[in-house]
């Protein structure tokens, strides 16, 4: 093991913070790392958030599917898979009259830039997530920023070529988060194959889920629920959630490709 090793297998979900301030000096490293990340092509298709205003926070807790300990983290990210600042350059640099010269069409960004930004944003994000982490400060993913669109758009002044594609959470960890049991992950041979894809069949897939089936909570909301397939269905793709991400991401492509 090495002290990367260590951080990176040790990390995990912190979703309750010590009232410690994250120091300016540390923020300063995170950001640091954060901006060393691989990027496509060099062009930093991304832009960060840093959400400090108290009432912001608060609305987001509230947005994203009402995740009270978002408003209490000394430090949130907002990450934005951002083709505007690039597109806005192109513009503003006679790429226009370029294109009319070379009679070429101009073209406007496309789903396929998007991924390519929203690549760009993530791995930037873990990079902070790690950093963060090699500091002793917990962080916590939150994918529901995707939902909602139409609000987070106004409350954060977002324009048509960026894509709010993750938000992060910072902060100490209360003793009760340190002490919290990792979360299980499943057998690197139903992840990784070798070359080719390669389909589950039922019997891997009884194996790959026999530790969940045994683990299988009961209770009235588990009624009819005889398998974790089924519970994972209902707890979580077909929940509300879910169904808002979907609604509130077409509207983001509709607008990105309008
Ligand atoms: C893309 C993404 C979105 C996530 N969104 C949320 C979220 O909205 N709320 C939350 O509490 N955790 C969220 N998480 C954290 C996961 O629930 C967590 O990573 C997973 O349960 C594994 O636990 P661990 O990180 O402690 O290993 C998210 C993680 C990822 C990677």
């Amino acid at each position: 093991m090495n002290q990367v090793m260590d951080v990176l297998t040790k990390r995990k979900s912190v979703r309750a913070y010590e009232t410690r301030e994250i120091s300016p000096e540390i923020r300063a490293q995170i950001l640091k790392a954060t901006l060393r990340a691989p990027t496509a092509g060099n062009m930093m298709l991304y832009s960060i958030l840093d959400i400090t205003d108290q009432s912001i926070k608060e609305r987001l807790a509230v947005t994203c599917d009402d995740q009270p300990f978002i408003a209490r983290a000394p430090m949130v990210w907002l990450f934005l898979a951002d083709y505007q600042r690039w597109y806005d350059y192109f513009l503003a640099s006679d790429v226009e009259k370029l294109c009319e010269q070379r009679k070429i069409p101009l073209h406007k960004p496309e789903e396929g830039d998007l991924f390519l930004a929203c690549c760009d944003a993530l791995i930037a994000a873990q990079n902070a997530v790690i950093a963060a982490e090699s500091f002793g400060i917990g962080s916590c993913y939150i994918g529901d920023i995707m939902e909602q669109y139409e609000t987070h758009r106004e409350l954060l002044n977002l324009p048509q070529y960026v894509f709010p594609i993750t938000m992060l959470v910072f902060g100490y960890p209360t003793q009760q988060q340190k002490d919290r049991e990792y979360t299980s992950r499943f057998d690197e041979k139903f992840i990784m194959f070798e070359n080719q894809y390669h389909r589950l069949n039922k019997d891997e897939f009884d194996e790959m889920f026999a530790e969940n089936q045994r683990r299988l909570p009961k209770g009235k909301a588990m009624e009819g629920i005889d398998n974790p397939g089924q519970a994972m269905y209902m707890r979580k793709f077909s929940a509300d959630f879910s169904v808002e991400m979907r609604r509130s991401v077409r509207e983001i492509l509709k607008n990105w490709k309008a």
